[in-house]
């Protein structure tokens, strides 16, 4: 299966200066970490992050990017510059943006294509809300998102894919999904990319579960056979807790 990866979402917390002071404490806690390790941090704490990562195999991602180059577009950032500035990573489609900010399904397939386009690495989220869940149509909403922020995707550029299953109702509410519910839905997604591409490519992927994860169920969930991985909000702002979940990554 994919490449281990624990990845921060920071969400809107921290300020430059807390952020180094935060990377600080979490860079000699994961110094020996077998698996990739990313902090996504909100757009004014990127500099700080690689400025304080540097040296380290820790990898900094933003949390949105807009598809254009340049323009007219106040209030977004354009992936080009995210990759000029030498940020590796982009979150794109968190159910926080999908739910507060207005981003679609088309969107954030317009966003993937600007991310992979300025060369830079997607963690893409889907993930189903609690009613489309208790109607049994969790399957079916997690591919759809998948293939339509895929759609135009490359084999090749899927290397550059990270997708993350972040079950909308266990996103900050201490609500995590059961070991076996996370890796159904992953493999469910596996199998997505199977019939996209082929199963070589499938399993090459990094498929991780969010939502509630944290250092005392990690271990559980990330032993499963297609959760590769984890996208961590909450957990990933206390340094040992993180770093726990990063320990449990193997
Ligand atoms: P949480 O957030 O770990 O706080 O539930 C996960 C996420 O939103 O990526």
């Amino acid at each position: 299966m994919g490449k281990y990866v624990i990845a921060g979402n920071w969400k809107m917390n921290k300020t430059p200066a807390e952020a180094t002071e935060l990377i600080s404490a979490i860079k000699p806690l994961v110094a020996d970490a077998t698996c990739d390790v990313i902090v996504g941090v909100p757009f004014v704490d990127l500099q700080a992050a690689l400025d304080a990562t540097k040296g380290t195999k820790i990898g900094v991602a933003a949390q949105n990017c807009y598809w254009e180059k340049s323009g007219a577009f106040t209030g977004e950032i354009a992936a080009d510059m995210l990759r000029v500035m030498g940020v590796g990573y982009v979150i794109l489609g968190h159910s926080e943006r999908r739910t507060f900010f207005g981003d679609t399904d088309a969107t954030v397939a317009k966003r993937v294509r600007g991310a992979l386009d300025a060369g830079l690495t997607v963690i893409l989220c889907v993930g189903e809300y609690l009613e489309q869940r208790e109607l049994g149509i969790t399957g079916e909403v997690v591919a759809m998102q998948t293939k339509i922020a895929l759609n135009g995707v490359s084999e090749e550029e899927l290397a550059r894919v990270i997708i993350a299953y972040e079950p909308v109702w266990a996103i900050g509410t201490g609500k995590t999904a059961t070991a076996e519910q996370a890796n159904e839905v992953c493999a469910l997604i596996r199998n997505v990319l199977t019939d996209l591409y082929n199963e070589t490519a499938a399993k090459a992927v990094t498929i991780q579960y969010g939502g509630s994860m944290n250092a005392a169920n990690a271990a559980e969930l990330l032993a499963m056979s297609d959760v590769d991985g984890g996208l961590i909000g909450g957990a990933s702002l206390k340094p040992n807790d993180f770093a726990t979940i990063v320990a449990a990554a193997k």
